[in-house]
């Protein structure tokens, strides 16, 4: 056994927590400048990019244009969006598409260019889609095999982050668990960049892998970061959904070929919800699924393709063709049954347009961060876009920003050292029965349509973990207090906002209200969580 205070020393330039599409993108484009460790805890080949099916939007296609995905944007995004924000990621996101082309990233290809995609909320055929469905796959492929021969990157695979070393003003690396040596390694670098993912895995149903588990937003809350917008969650209209299976996502571009919603009576029921159909933005089709399980006394709904050509489904849509007949389905005949799940997590850590947090040498992008292109609800695919967009602005702003390395100051280093790797195996069992515990209540209670008795339900389950049991120094108490501080802010958040806007849909106020033309940040002040209001 290992000695307690033992702490491996690295140094680096630039630390790059997390290897979906915003860590490798960034990891490759910081390796131009200076040195650079990669920590992933798990492999560089799972992430939640790598499962995202629909693809990358991007302005590129002869009848669009920057300004109509930004108006597109800006419409799904409900009055809630940065302008600044939006604006970068579709003209910058161009130029990232275009340039990841050039180096040979292959999207599929039609006999005139492009084949083009489309799903919910765009008005535009302008989603790039590689192997079929699997875009987050070739993408995440791609860059990896990058990453993988780049000689200035030093990867850290089965490596937790702990903590980071921050005094709430400046970032100076962080603390990892490294699971495959089994000892704490402190990394000292000039500027942190956050690029962990979301939090929507912490849903007991969900898109997402279940290490989705929103580690970078609890990173950076106990460092003194500001997380804001917690009340918006994604849900996606259609993943599928059997008893005793698993649930995996069923894309929204197979509606954007045409796949049809139908009810337990066989009845197309989105005409009674929007004049957009089955692609009305997100939001409007999750909610009617919702409500006609809700009217009908059922656990989903199914989306019909036997009136497609089972070549395109073969074809594009291979992969979901596969998983489906696994679960005894074969699609080009059998409906698919789908209901909405957790998807994506729209708010996180703030950052401005530079991808910089309120502490000094600590940026985030991607799903991680808010920076508010999305505004109250993200249009479908235009996550990958935000990835490389912001990825690209970290490293910029670290260049210009992080140029000195700063001493890491003695007090967290003696803290480091007191870290418990090793956690009671009691303690690891009472872990995962809270997670699954926590997971089913915000999946109930916190869900698609919220209601302030629900919300008080799930804060008072929330409040009973009591702190004064837990040991901050062990490991597993650790990952237990932040699975309740993510929890908690989902849910008190979504209490605050008494409205329905986006994504954050509440029964009891059913309409958008100006009032609440404003975002709910939250800082951890003195080992307090509170909130305040901001305009951006
Ligand atoms: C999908 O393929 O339906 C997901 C696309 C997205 O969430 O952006």
């Amino acid at each position: 056994v290992m000695n307690k205070s033992s702490v491996t020393e690295v140094k680096t330039d630039f630390l790059i927590i997390g290897s979906g599409l915003s860590g490798l993108y960034a990891a490759i484009y910081a390796s131009k400048f200076g040195k650079v460790a990669l920590i992933t805890k798990s492999s560089i080949q799972e992430s939640n990019s790598y499962w995202a099916q629909g693809g990358i939007a991007a302005a590129i296609n002869s009848d669009d244009s920057t300004e109509i995905h930004k108006k597109d944007t800006l419409s799904v995004g409900c009055g809630l969006n940065n302008l600044d924000a939006v604006n970068i990621m579709v003209s910058e996101g161009t130029e990232r598409v275009l340039e990841l082309i050039n180096q040979g990233m292959s999207f599929d290809r039609a006999e005139s260019g492009f084949d083009f995609g489309i799903e919910g909320g765009h008005s535009r055929r302008r989603i790039l889609h590689a192997l079929g469905n699997e875009t987050g796959k070739a993408v995440v492929d791609f860059l990896s095999k990058e990453v993988q021969k780049n000689n200035k990157i030093k990867i850290y695979e089965n490596s937790f982050v702990i903590d980071l070393f921050s005094d709430s003003k400046t970032c100076f690396g962080c603390l990892v668990f490294s699971d495959t040596k089994k000892n704490k390694i402190s990394i000292h670098s000039k500027s942190t960049i956050l690029a962990t993912g979301g939090a929507c895995g912490l849903y007991s149903q969900s898109s997402n892998p279940s290490s989705t588990s929103g580690d970078g937003i609890a990173l950076g809350l106990n460092a003194g970061a500001t997380v804001k917008d917690m009340e918006f969650i994604q849900f996606h209209p259609t993943v599928f959904s059997k008893e005793g299976a698993k649930n995996f996502l069923i894309s929204e571009a197979i509606r954007g070929e045409g796949g049809q919603l139908i009810n337990h009576s066989k009845i197309r029921f989105m005409e009674n919800y929007s004049k957009q159909l089955e692609l009305a933005p997100r939001d409007i089709v999750a909610r009617a699924i919702f409500n006609e399980m809700r009217m009908n006394g059922e656990k989903n709904v199914f989306l019909s393709l036997k009136h497609l050509k089972s070549s395109l489904i073969k074809n594009r849509f291979k992969n979901t063709f596969e998983l489906c007949l696994r679960e005894g389905l074969d699609i080009t005949k059998d409906d698919i049954p789908v209901s909405p799940a957790a998807h994506y997590m729209i708010g996180g850590i703030k950052t401005n347009a530079g991808s910089q947090t309120n502490i000094k040498n600590l940026y985030a992008c991607g799903e991680v961060a808010c920076v508010g292109a999305h505004g109250a609800n993200r249009l479908a695919s235009n996550s990958l876009l935000e990835c490389l967009v912001f990825a690209k602005r970290a490293i910029d702003s670290a260049l210009e920003l992080s140029k000195k390395e700063k001493q890491i100051p003695k007090k967290l280093i003696e803290k480091a050292k007191k870290y418990s790797l090793i956690s009671s195996d009691k303690k690891v069992e009472s872990y995962l029965n809270y997670r699954i515990s926590l997971s089913q209540i915000i999946n109930n209670y916190v869900g698609i349509l919220r209601n302030k008795k629900d919300l008080l339900l799930a804060l008072n389950e929330i409040s009973s973990i009591k702190r004064k049991n837990l040991d901050e120094f062990d490991l597993i108490d650790k990952r237990l207090m932040n699975l309740k501080s993510l929890t908690y802010l989902i849910t008190k958040s979504a209490l605050l906002r008494e409205e329905s806007r986006g994504a954050h849909i509440r029964e009891d106020f059913s309409s958008q209200s100006n009032k609440w033309l404003k975002h709910i940040n939250w800082k951890l002040t003195n080992g307090t969580l509170r909130f305040s209001y901001s305009k951006q």
